[in-house]
């Protein structure tokens, strides 16, 4: 395979994410039986995740959206988050499913949990693809309820994730040379 020249290598595959995407929504579809849940992707990370991840749902849901922003530069965030675009759905007594692509250090989970924890959602859980614990800043252990895998301390593009907007589409995800963004 003809990898992108800013590409130092396949980390994980189509076939092994779509293998995980799957296990993932079969667990969600088990804790969740008989329920209804609202999808909220974090954009525009999670766009590619949330659709795979949705159409393997079987239980009712609905899908939402919000746009976040973190002040930072390239690859590095600097911890505070806004948020650009809210949901559309009322989120009060409803099982709230927060879907997002990655963990870093933790600060935009801790930030989108406690957000959305003051809306009285009747649950309020997290999904997210990758985890990269050794980045950690924030302890969001507790928050953390479904994970696709855990990572190495590289930075990833493709399956949705980018840098500097670029590799979102790649199919697989992919470590990106360090030269690209040190
Ligand atoms: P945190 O707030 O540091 O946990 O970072 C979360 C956000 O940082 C993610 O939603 C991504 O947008 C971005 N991010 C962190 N690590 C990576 C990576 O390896 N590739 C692409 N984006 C990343």
């Amino acid at each position: 395979m003809q990898l992108p020249s800013d590409v130092k290598r396949v980390l994980l595959s189509v076939e092994a994410i779509d293998v995980r995407v799957q296990e993932l929504a079969d667990q969600i579809n088990t804790d969740y039986a008989g329920k209804d849940l609202i999808l909220v992707g974090v954009l525009k990370g999670s766009f590619i995740f949330l659709a795979d991840l949705a159409r393997k749902i079987t239980v009712p849901h609905r899908v939402d959206f919000i746009a976040l922003s973190s002040y930072n530069n390239g690859s590095v965030s600097s911890g505070e988050v806004r948020m650009i675009m809210d949901v559309r759905s009322p989120l009060m007594g409803h099982h709230v499913l927060l879907v997002e692509d990655i963990v870093d250090t933790g600060h935009t989970l801790d930030y989108l949990f406690r957000v959305f924890a003051m809306r009285y959602p009747t649950s309020l859980k997290t999904c997210v693809l990758l985890n990269k614990p050794s980045r950690r800043v924030v302890d969001i252990s507790a928050t953390l309820d479904y994970v696709g895998f855990t990572i190495p301390n590289v930075f990833v593009v493709g399956y949705g994730l980018d840098f500097a907007d670029t590799w979102r589409t790649l199919p697989y995800i992919a470590e990106l040379k360090e030269s690209c963004y040190s």
